[in-house]
C-alpha cells in the first residue's frame, strides 16, 4: 500500500469535507466520542458520567480543528488518515507548570490502512518540521496503538489525570522535548 504523507497548511474545501467524513465515521472510536466534546484541548467532559452526545455528530470539534495544521495520509489522492496540530500551543494541565509545544490534537487512520506506520509518519513530519521545539499530545490510557507510537518517538509521560474519562480510564499527557 503506497500511502503518501503530506503537510497541508490550509485545507481545500474538498479536503475539509473528507476530514468531516472521517470524523463522523470514527467518532465513536474515541473515548469519549468526539461528538460529546467541546474542544480538542480543554477539559474532557463526562468524568461525572454526564456525557451529552450531539446527534448531528462532532460538529463543534470539527469547527475547531479545521483551523489547525494538518498532516494528511493519501492513498490514490484520497485522504485515508490525518493528524492535526496547534503550533506554539500553551499546554496547561491543572497542577502542572504550563509549557509551549506543537500540540497534536487529533489523529485518525481508516481501519484498512492501520498498522502501516501512517501515525508514526505523522509524528515524524511534525517533529522534523519543528526542530528544537517540544511536541505534545494527550490521549486515554487504553489507547495502545497511540501509546506504542509515542514510545517509539521518545515521548515521555508528562501528566496523568486519573479516571478523567470514566472509571479506570485516565487522560495521559505526553511530551517529546525539543
Ligand atoms: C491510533 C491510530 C491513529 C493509529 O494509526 P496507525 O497508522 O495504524 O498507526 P501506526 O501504524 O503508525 O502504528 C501503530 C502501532 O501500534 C501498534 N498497535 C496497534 N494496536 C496495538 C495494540 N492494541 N497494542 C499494542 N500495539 C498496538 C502497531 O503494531 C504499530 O506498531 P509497529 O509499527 O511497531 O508495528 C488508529 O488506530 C486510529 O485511527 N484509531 C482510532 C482513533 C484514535 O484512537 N485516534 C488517536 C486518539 S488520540
Amino acid at each position: 500500500m503506497d500511502i503518501k504523507i503530506i503537510f497541508q497548511d490550509v485545507l481545500t474545501e474538498g479536503q475539509k469535507k473528507e476530514i468531516w467524513e472521517l470524523l463522523k465515521a470514527y467518532d465513536h472510536e474515541f473515548v469519549p466520542p468526539l461528538s460529546a466534546r467541546n474542544s480538542a484541548f480543554k477539559k474532557i467532559p463526562g468524568k461525572d458520567g454526564n456525557l451529552v452526545i450531539n446527534e448531528e455528530g462532532p460538529v463543534v470539534y470539527f469547527n475547531e480543528i479545521i483551523n489547525y495544521k494538518f498532516v494528511l495520509a493519501l492513498l490514490d489522492e484520497k485522504i485515508v488518515g490525518f493528524m492535526t496540530y496547534i503550533p506554539n500551543h500553551t499546554v496547561a494541565v491543572e497542577g502542572y507548570e504550563p509549557f509551549v509545544a506543537e500540540y497534536a490534537s487529533t489523529a485518525i487512520v481508516t481501519p484498512e490502512c492501520r498498522g502501516q506506520g501512517a501515525m508514526k509518519r505523522f509524528y515524524k513530519e511534525i517533529i522534523e518540521r519543528n526542530p528544537g521545539k517540544n511536541v505534545a499530545t494527550r490521549t486515554w490510557s487504553g489507547n495502545e496503538a497511540h501509546l506504542h507510537v509515542l514510545a517509539k518517538h521518545g515521548f515521555e509521560l508528562f501528566a496523568t489525570l486519573k479516571d478523567d474519562r470514566g472509571p479506570g480510564i485516565d487522560t495521559v499527557y505526553y511530551i517529546r522535548r525539543g
